[in-house]
């Protein structure tokens, strides 16, 4: 990984579009609070966006983009298939209800939002016709693990250009890392900051001393540095700035090492492995 990134670097995916590493997530963002991150953010110079459907801010965000006037094109935007609209047809008219909320025709990115049992093929198909269509640059999954992967590439056609799972150094699935890595699909890091529920963690806190820098900042940098693609989540314009003031400094090949030991498979959101 070039370490010399900064807030536009971008790393490109296995279907032609490239994904800013560095993106806000507004999961829990209540719509206004969303609209005014969303806002916060692209002024700051984010151009990475990951909402779902099932967030409830996605017309905020679509009014947050529009009212910015950055150009459509310059913004990566990342929507999701809940579960209940999974299944073929299902799915093919959730991403219409997205677009129309997100006031868009396109997202960048089209994610499976869960690997659902007996459903997420037919999804899968949809998703492919969804690319086909035009309404997603690309296609891809979230919280799919090893398993999940090698199920849905024996028939799709269309290798997943992303896989967003949780990972931080307290849960890192470096074997899905490596799986991912060989197929090349990219790994996106959802809950970076362990959902703001490691943020006092000691070694954590010295480390964040030494270099000058925030709890945050450590966690965000470590998983830049770890070539991930990573998309903390705040509603509070001074933390979205603080958020993307990770592009200065470089955390040391010995302090990499010293973090990457902490996991501890410790999981802040919802859990795929036991999925069939
Ligand atoms: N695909 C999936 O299943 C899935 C699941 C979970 C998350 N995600 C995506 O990933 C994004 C990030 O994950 P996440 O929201 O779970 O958690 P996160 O980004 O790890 O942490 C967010 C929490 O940390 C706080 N925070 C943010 N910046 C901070 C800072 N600089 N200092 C102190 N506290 C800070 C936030 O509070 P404030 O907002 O008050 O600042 C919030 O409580 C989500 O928003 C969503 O887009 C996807």
């Amino acid at each position: 990984m070039n370490l010399e990134l900064n807030i536009s670097s971008k790393v490109p995916t296995n279907q032609s579009n490239s994904v800013p590493l560095l993106g806000l997530g507004v999961w829990k963002s209540r719509p206004k609070e969303c609209y005014e991150a969303v806002q916060a953010a692209l002024e700051l110079g984010y151009r990475h966006i990951d909402t779902a459907a099932i967030y409830g801010n996605e017309k905020e965000v679509g009014a947050a983009i529009k009212d910015s006037g950055i150009k459509r094109t310059d913004i990566f935007l990342v929507t999701k298939l809940w579960n209940a609209d999974q299944g073929y047809e299902e799915a093919l008219k959730a991403i219409d209800v997205s677009l129309q909320k997100l006031g868009t025709d396109y997202v960048d990115m089209y994610l499976i939002h869960f690997p659902v049992s007996g459903k997420r093929k037919d999804s899968w198909k949809a998703l492919e016709k969804s690319k086909m269509d035009g309404k997603a640059k690309s296609i891809g999954v979230s919280n799919f693990m090893v398993s999940h992967l090698e199920d849905l590439l024996k028939e799709s056609s269309i290798v997943p250009a992303m896989n967003q799972v949780e990972y931080h150094p307290f849960l890192q699935d470096t074997s899905l890392k490596e799986y991912c890595q060989k197929k090349g699909i990219l790994l996106e890091a959802y809950s970076p900051l362990a959902h703001g529920q490691k943020l006092e963690d000691e070694r954590l806190t010295t480390l964040a001393k030494k270099y000058n820098k925030s709890n945050a900042q450590i966690l965000i940098r470590w998983s830049l540095q770890s070539g991930n693609v990573v998309i903390p989540k705040s509603k509070n314009p001074t933390r979205i700035r603080e958020n993307a003031d990770v592009f200065g400094f470089t955390i040391s090949p010995e302090d990499m090492i010293e973090i990457t030991s902490w996991n501890e498979n410790f999981r802040t959101c919802w859990d795929p492995t036991t999925v069939e």
